[in-house]
């Protein structure tokens, strides 16, 4: 589907200072913002909720990733998309009921993607591709940023993207993505790359510049 797309994650900003580094990545010349919400629940720590999502949406135009790592997720998908979600990620593990969560979510008139964690088979989004305008595959076991990229999931990788065949849907990797990986992921065949502690690494918008730019160089090459 196009040209790679760089998603910093803003998990690994400075929280106290959200606002500026949202805008920061986006002068730095970030595609989408990579929102990671957990919920001490699904995940193993907590992060931020629909109204920081709310409260940081006026500093950017861009696109708003928003990766929901939370269960129950169903009775807060109206809030994300109320808080200027643009993409709206589930968990395939995240409950029983994946097709009503995606259904739900573009009844919203959001875009839907859902995501599977590392030991998660890529036959969980067998019956829902055409649901579906994203898929978000984990390549660490989400909760935390900053861990080591799972070289086991390039495999999974190259099944989905044979899986999505020409439907328009995009291809996203999540977790330790750095300059010296993005290739590997991209020939695999992702199109969407998220990078946390890669891309805000340094103190300024020129270093998040030149972070977002080498792992998009990688990617296109
Ligand atoms: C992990 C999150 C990721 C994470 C990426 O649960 O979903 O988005 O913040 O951070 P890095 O790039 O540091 O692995
Ligand atoms: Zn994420």
């Amino acid at each position: 589907t196009g040209e790679i797309v760089i998603a910093p994650s803003i998990l690994a900003a400075d929280f106290a200072r959200l606002g500026q580094e949202v805008a920061a990545i986006d002068t730095a010349g970030a595609d989408w913002i990579h929102c990671d919400v957990m919920d001490g629940h699904f995940v193993p720590n907590i992060s931020f909720g629909a109204d920081v999502i709310k409260a940081i949406r006026p500093t950017t135009k861009k696109i708003f990733d928003v990766h929901l790592m939370i269960a129950p997720v169903d009775p807060y998908l109206e809030a994300f998309a109320k808080a200027g979600a643009d993409v709206i990620t589930v968990h395939a593990e995240a409950g029983p009921h994946l097709d009503r969560s995606l259904q739900a979510i573009r009844a919203l008139g959001k875009k839907a993607g859902v995501s599977l964690c590392p030991a998660t088979p890529e036959s969980a989004i067998a019956y829902v591709l055409d649901r579906i305008d994203l898929v978000l595959v984990m390549t660490v076991n989400p909760g935390f940023g900053g861990q080591s990229f799972l070289e086991s999931q390039l495999e999974k990788i190259e099944r989905i993207k044979a899986m999505i065949g020409d439907r328009p849907i995009r291809l996203e990797v999540d977790g330790g993505i750095t300059r010296d990986n993005a290739a590997a992921v991209a020939a695999a065949g992702a199109d969407t790359l998220v990078a946390g502690s890669a891309v805000f690494r340094g103190n300024s918008a020129a270093d998040y510049a030149a972070n977002i730019q080498a792992i998009r160089t990688a990617a296109e090459t």
